[in-house]
């Protein structure tokens, strides 16, 4: 595989870029997603304020800030979406979306934010992009917080999972290797809840067409065996409260 520059957004499908920010030194990354639609953007889970500058330089290698017209915030974790309101400034959009569950948007609002707070479950869970392409909203209830989403790009079959199948290492590469599943272990054993609690999510997952996972932490799972690998590797997983 050849080696990706991380220095700048890194193109995971030809309309859905990384935008994130590598620090060799930590053994967590945060996963900013952009995704392009025609003159419009999409962020998922634009991170956090101390890498605003890096993502936002990346966002400006892609499209100009101004396409973007919603930001999606699976939940509301400052490493998730804490700098919301500098993306706000910088997109400069009357219009600008702030997609999220309801149980979200009510910590969300504390960021000090202008735009029209959009609650995708009063929304029947999904946005409609000006192409007619829809984003679909997955809930993941307590996984890890009570209104967790995931984003489903039926168009491109990506999942951008959140939190779920994330993990923690040392020696981080953006796109999973075979390896990868036990990766997520230490993740999901400290902030999911339960086994228990996974299962229903997972059989929702499984029976989409998903070509890969995107998480916000850990690494990009392409293709629809490692991805039902995954899947399956985390149905097995005690974590949370089974550890106690
Ligand atoms: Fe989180
Ligand atoms: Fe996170």
């Amino acid at each position: 595989m050849p080696t990706v520059d991380y220095g700048g957004p890194v193109a995971v499908t030809r309309d859905i870029f990384w935008v994130g920010f590598h620090d060799a030194e930590a053994d967590m990354h945060c996963n900013p997603y952009l995704l392009v639609d025609d003159n419009e953007a999409v962020l998922i889970d634009s991170g956090s304020i101390p890498q605003f500058p890096v993502i936002m330089r990346k966002i400006i290698d892609v499209i100009a800030p101004g396409q973007i017209s919603a930001v999606v915030a699976s939940h509301p974790d400052p490493d998730v979406c804490s700098n919301m309101a500098v993306v706000e400034d910088v997109v400069e959009r009357p219009d600008l979306r702030i997609a999220a569950h309801a149980a979200s948007l009510r910590l969300i609002r504390y960021y000090g934010l202008r735009s029209t707070l959009y609650a995708v479950d009063r929304h029947d869970w999904r946005l409609t992009l000006g192409s007619g392409r829809v984003l679909e909203f997955i809930p993941t209830p307590h996984l890890h917080f009570a209104g967790s989403i995931a984003t489903w790009d039926a168009a491109s079959g990506t999942l951008f999972s959140s939190d779920l199948f994330g993990a923690m290492d040392h020696d981080w590469q953006l796109f999973a290797n075979a390896s990868y599943p036990p990766d997520m272990n230490t993740w999901h054993e400290m902030i999911m809840p339960a086994r228990s609690m996974l299962g229903a999510v997972l059989d929702r997952f499984a029976a989409l067409p998903i070509a890969r996972i995107c998480p916000q932490h850990g690494s990009v799972i392409e293709g629809q065996a490692a991805v039902q690998d995954a899947i399956a590797h985390l149905r097995e997983l005690p974590c949370g409260l089974d550890r106690l």
